[in-house]
């Protein structure tokens, strides 16, 4: 599988535009890996670093892998990508399924951390968390954390910040 090194500054926008509809985060821990959709993340640069911030419920079965394995792939379908996939990484939990064998996904081999890339959704960003963080809702405003922690979903975000230690593209 051929990759084609990127700069980040360069995909940044393209990666910020795709966040609007979603775009893709696995993480492994021991043989498991696992893709969620995540619409909330940034690129930027913290302590001197190219990061990736993501955002990801407590309940997620993410949350899990990525304090179990500290690494994740940021995995952009930049050609279009099937609902299946979108469906299966964005509702269901990797608790109940296999999502990457059941959406049919390739896993391509990283370079510089243990989780793998997506051919399908080929601009990757390779990921190891330097920080985490815990969101206190108590400190937003009242509309937000209503909209967003109510009682349907009162889990809050943990923030990991991934130092993005490859860019690439997938090409076939
Ligand atoms: C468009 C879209 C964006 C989403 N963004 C996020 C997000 O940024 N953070 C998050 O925790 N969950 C987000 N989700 C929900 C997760 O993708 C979903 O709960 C998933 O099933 C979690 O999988 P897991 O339990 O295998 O980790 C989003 C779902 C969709 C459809």
């Amino acid at each position: 599988m051929k990759k084609r090194t990127v700069e980040v500054t360069e995909v940044a926008n393209v990666i910020n535009e795709k966040l609007k509809k979603g775009i893709f985060l696995t993480s492994k821990s021991g043989d498991k890996v696992n893709s969620m959709v995540i619409g909330w993340g940034h690129i930027g640069r913290v302590w001197e670093r190219p990061v990736f911030i993501a955002y990801v419920r407590t309940s997620r079965y993410t949350s899990e892998l990525i304090d179990s394995n500290p690494e994740f792939t940021v995995n952009v379908p930049v050609n279009g990508f099937s609902r299946q996939a979108f469906a299966l990484c964005g509702m269901r939990s990797g608790r109940d399924i296999d999502k990457i064998s059941t959406a049919g996904l390739s896993l391509v081999e990283p370079e510089v951390i243990s989780v793998p890339a997506i051919k399908e959704f080929p601009l990757t960003l390779e990921c190891r968390v330097i920080y985490r963080q815990m969101q206190d809702a108590s400190l937003l405003p009242d509309d937000i954390r209503n909209k967003f922690y109510g009682e349907a979903c009162p889990e809050e975000h943990i923030c990991y910040y991934g130092e993005i230690v490859a860019a690439y593209m997938i090409e076939e």
